[in-house]
């Protein structure tokens, strides 16, 4: 019955784009409200796909970041592989917006779930999860219908020690079962190093992570002597785009966030700068002016936590030089006003409230899931609402 009333919703979602008749300025939109300057996400699609497609790399985005089909499909377009959910009932959304060549990157281990999986398989082409231990392997025999297929990636856990196994034996064994099985098929390896893509400086991001691969090569290696080599071997992100694709043993990168990027990423640094800034800001978060209780200090917006989601940093304010946001609470947020005299030039203070202003989020990804639409512009008008239609799909 929960699974039934669970899966009807999903069922029930829009994923197409909604143009507007007429379109509107942002500031007259219903605030807090995401938003896409479309142009800016477009260029993040062409510069990560022309990136990797010369350098020999698949593309295999992460539609966790987006959760969007419309999305989803642009990167499709512009020569993805495959793309990636975190859950299954992501997998679902994309699959009934149309989507093929999906790859679910987080394990499942009840057969409840794992019989969803087996009905999904039969129908969408190219469907593979991420396996880390025989029993849920297992589960998902005996789970599958006749005619269902499913790729098995093996998740092979390095130093993260969230998903995945650190055992050779059980990737061995994942790998000779999957390859005898009929309707299996083992694909090859996902190795995911959360932890790495968010150190600052370019240079230890660099040594952190090519050290790991080293580890994952050494498995390839031993899938390869045993007649098991992996077709595919899948993983990092957006912080490691420039350092991943260059290992010799990688065939495909997951990346997520390039597509809106975020504030937890523009201050890792890149390569040649300080600043993130090798993908445009495509997402901020618009909220109006509503109240201004310190007088020239600070004035309050209608967003906070329900709107923007963060576990360290702050959302940065876009069009007002030297303030600083601060949570307010759960539907409020405080735009603290530089002090007079410092290096940023003052604010005019009194036509704050009533007013829309644009904010970077903290992170993007868990931002996204706290809303119902893009509203997609072209840095003034509003002409499309995108559904964001695997919001909530977190099981
Ligand atoms: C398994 C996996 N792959 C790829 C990504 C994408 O990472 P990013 O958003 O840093 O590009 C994530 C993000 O959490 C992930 O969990």
């Amino acid at each position: 019955m929960a699974f039934d009333l669970a899966l009807d919703n999903l069922r029930q979602r829009q994923w197409q784009k909604l143009p507007f008749a007429t379109p509107v300025p942002i500031a007259e939109l219903p605030t807090p409200a995401l938003l896409v300057n479309e142009s800016r996400l477009d260029a993040n699609i062409q510069k990560m796909a022309r990136y990797l497609g010369e350098r020999e790399v698949g593309f295999r985005p992460h539609s966790k970041t987006h959760k969007c089909p419309v999305i989803a499909h642009k990167q499709m377009a512009a020569g993805a592989v495959g793309i990636c959910t975190a859950k299954l009932s992501e997998a679902i959304v994309m699959a009934g917006a149309g989507l093929n060549d999906i790859l679910i990157t987080s394990p499942l281990a009840s057969i409840s779930k794992v019989s969803v999986l087996a009905e999904l398989s039969s129908t969408v082409s190219g469907l593979s999860i991420v396996v880390d231990q025989m029993a849920n392997l297992e589960l998902i025999v005996e789970a599958l219908p006749a005619q269902g297929k499913v790729g098995i990636v093996a998740d092979v856990d390095v130093a993260m020690g969230r998903t995945g196994t650190r055992s050779l034996d059980t990737i061995l064994q994942i790998a000779k079962l999957a390859d005898a099985h009929p309707q299996l098929h083992f694909v090859g390896i996902q190795h995911y190093a959360g932890h790495v893509m968010h150190i600052e400086g370019f240079a230890e991001r660099q040594a952190k992570s090519l050290a790991l691969w080293e580890q994952v090569a050494e498995h390839v290696a031993a899938l390869t002597a045993k007649g098991f080599a992996p077709e595919v071997v899948s993983g990092a992100g957006t912080g490691t785009y420039n350092i991943d694709s260059a290992v010799a043993c990688v065939t495909d990168l997951q990346v997520g966030s390039y597509v809106f990027m975020d504030q937890e990423y523009l201050q890792i640094g890149s390569e040649h700068s300080a600043l993130f800034d090798d993908f445009e800001v495509s997402l901020t978060l618009a909220a109006t002016g509503i109240s201004q209780p310190m007088a020239e200090r600070a004035f309050t917006v209608d967003a906070g936590y329900k709107s923007l989601a963060s576990d360290t940093v702050n959302p940065e304010p876009i069009d007002l030089p030297g303030a600083k946001f601060r949570f307010g609470g759960d539907e409020h947020g405080i735009v603290v006003l530089p002090k007079p005299g410092g290096d940023t030039p003052p604010i005019e203070a009194n036509n704050l409230v009533g007013r829309v202003h644009q904010f970077v989020t903290p992170h993007c990804d868990p931002t996204v899931n706290l809303h119902d639409y893009y509203y997609v512009h072209d840095g003034e008008m509003v002409y499309e609402a995108w559904p964001i239609t695997g919001r909530g799909c977190s099981w």
